[in-house]
């Protein structure tokens, strides 16, 4: 397999490193296209490094688009004049529509992806849906290239990727706002820092890997940490007098219009 990734930040680099570790393409077979002109020693281990979007585009199965959606309108009418009919084009581009990607790039076989933060650490979850049917082959080298990165849903609609942003995108920075309120709160009832920090990252990963091996819902494992009149209960009559459920749901809905505004949909 052959791959081109337009636009190596965050998200480019953790592709790039996630195809290397996984052995799905050869160095000389991934193609990297950034901007800058320095190049991070790193990225030159783990493929080709261009500067320009050339020819060497048509010879790849996949061209990944990385780039911020801002960058798109230079970035697509570059691509749209290499690009072959049989070439995957899969973008990661949060808010620019399949049918856009179509028309901008002058070509069918089109996939969008939502990816989260944690792909970073191949610890992701990436949603994605189709512009047409991709055959066989295709398909499992999608699959299989977001795969490395976590794991991938396909989704039926390409509407659900707004949901799917609100939750799973923007999802990594609720964590971390909870953690980080939690971690404060221990430090106000005057915990040492370090200690604070121990407790909250060590009781989210615990959490967590309870919730995996436990065959109970969430709400099974509340009612199971919570006993009459004890601790738990008087937190959670201060979260919910302070209506956090119904605020966590608006925090949500909120970011799924704006995903959908953003998409122009
Ligand atoms: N980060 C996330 O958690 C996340 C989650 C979901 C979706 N996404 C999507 O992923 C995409 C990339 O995000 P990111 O966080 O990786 O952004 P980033 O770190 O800013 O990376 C984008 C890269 O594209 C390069 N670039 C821009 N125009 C280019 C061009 N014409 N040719 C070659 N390279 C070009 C930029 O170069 P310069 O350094 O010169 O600017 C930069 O290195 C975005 O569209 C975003 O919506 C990101």
């Amino acid at each position: 397999m052959k791959i081109a990734i337009v636009g190596c930040g965050n998200m480019g680099q953790a592709y790039a490193r996630s195809f290397r570790r996984y052995g799905l393409v050869k160095r000389e077979d991934l193609l990297l296209i950034v901007r800058r002109d320095q190049v991070d020693p790193d990225l030159d281990r783990s493929g080709t490094v261009s500067r320009v979007i050339d020819g060497s585009i048509s010879g790849c199965d996949v061209v990944i688009i990385a780039v911020k959606p801002q960058d798109h309108a230079t970035v697509a009418p570059a691509l749209a004049s290499l690009l072959r009919p049989d070439q995957v084009v899969l973008s990661i581009m949060a808010g620019i529509t399949i049918a856009r990607l179509q028309r901008d790039l002058v070509h069918r076989t089109v996939v969008r992806a939502m990816p989260n933060a944690p792909a970073q650490i191949g610890l992701g979850i990436t949603a994605y849906a189709t512009g047409t049917e991709l055959n066989m082959r295709q398909t499992l080298m999608v699959e299989q290239l977001l795969n490395s990165t976590g794991r991938a849903v396909h989704l039926e609609h390409e509407g659900h990727l707004d949901p799917v942003t609100a939750l799973s995108g923007s999802g990594p920075a609720y964590f971390f706002h909870i953690v980080r309120t939690m971690i404060e709160a221990g430090l106000g009832l005057g915990l040492e820092p370090h200690v604070a920090n121990a407790l909250v990252k060590q009781t989210m990963l615990g959490s967590y890997h309870l919730m995996e091996h436990a065959d109970r819902s969430p709400d099974e494992l509340i009612k199971a940490v919570m006993s009459k009149g004890g601790t738990t209960e008087a937190a959670f009559r201060v979260l919910e007098a302070g209506r956090m459920a119904e605020t966590l749901t608006q925090a949500i809905e909120a970011a799924s219009r704006r995903a959908t505004e953003l998409s122009g949909s």
